[in-house]
């Protein structure tokens, strides 16, 4: 496995790009079966780690107070725990799959959550919101599913327009690796059939860190720093200066930890170091 690693790692730097980008096949994720198993893994699986990951972040960029929406929202898994961490906090999660959106109703009724509301749009042309009436815009594993360059361009002129003018947002995505190989080494730990064709498509889907810097640099000012994973620029994370989470955010996130699998912490800890290595820090 080390060696395997080790090989992986080489190839990734010396090598130029052996693959294009290639757009996701389920650019919005309608189908009954891949939604359901990537509610389940995000309830209880493979996404627990990297959720809480995120969820940390997240919290240190958010104000008691605020209005926040989640562009891409998907089942609401991650943000039902964001919204429960955060209660004085006004959540709006944004979705264009009418099924994707039904899940995340259903997740929000069993967690009996009340302060997230659902719209149906297109995150790249947000009608039903208006100018500067979001103070942070947050985004989990959305990037990838938009069909072009050109379209992420366009979800970056839409989050410039929603935000006030304190930009503060935190987006995480998956970053464009050069060989297909490092792809193939990524999955070879996930089990779930669905899940591991799903990640793989992301993987093909995804976009350069250098289009991400262009459009952050071009749209959204020099406030916002970007963050990826090296040597494969795997994970992406773009997002304002943060503040101190509260003292209960830390405890309520780090007893959660405590009881993840061992799959599950591999993930949060690999990340937390991986993104640190590029200056990155985690307050968990
Ligand atoms: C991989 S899921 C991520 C869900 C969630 N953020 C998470 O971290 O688990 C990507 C979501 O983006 C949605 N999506 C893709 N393109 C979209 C668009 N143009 N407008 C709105 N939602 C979109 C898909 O329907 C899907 O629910």
């Amino acid at each position: 496995m080390l060696f395997k690693l080790f090989l992986t790692i080489i190839r990734e730097m010396l090598f130029i790009s052996n693959f294009k980008r290639q757009a996701e096949p389920e650019m919005l994720m309608e189908e009954a079966l891949n939604i359901q198993a990537y509610d389940i893994e995000g309830q209880e699986g493979v996404l627990l780690g990297v959720y809480y990951y995120q969820i940390a972040q997240m919290c240190a960029i958010i104000k008691p107070g605020d209005i926040v929406a989640d562009l891409g929202c998907g089942p609401c898994n991650l943000l039902c725990i964001l919204a429960k961490l955060n209660p004085d906090v006004k959540f709006i999660g944004v979705d264009l799959s009418t099924n994707m959106l039904q899940q995340a109703k259903k997740n929000i009724l069993n967690n009996k959550i009340q302060n997230i509301e659902l719209l149906c749009d297109d995150i790249t042309n947000i009608t039903k919101l208006k100018s500067q009436s979001i103070d942070v815009i947050i985004s989990s594993m959305a990037m990838h599913h938009l069909p072009s360059v050109e379209s992420l361009e366009s979800l970056f002129i839409e989050i410039n327009r929603l935000l006030k003018s304190e930009k503060r947002l935190y987006i995480y995505d998956f970053g464009k690796v050069n060989r297909v190989e490092t792809i193939n080494f990524f999955l070879s730990t996930v089990q779930n059939k669905y899940v591991k064709e799903d990640y793989k498509n992301s993987l093909i889907a995804a976009f350069k860190v250098k289009t991400f810097r262009t459009f952050s640099q071009k749209y959204l000012g020099k406030n916002i720093d970007i963050y990826y994973t090296r040597p494969a620029h795997i994970i992406v994370v773009i997002k304002s200066p943060s503040h101190a989470i509260t003292k209960k955010q830390k405890e309520d996130i780090k007893n959660r930890i405590l009881q993840f699998n061992s799959q599950q912490k591999k993930d949060y800890y690999m990340l937390k170091y991986f993104l640190s290595l590029n200056g990155l820090r985690s307050q968990v």
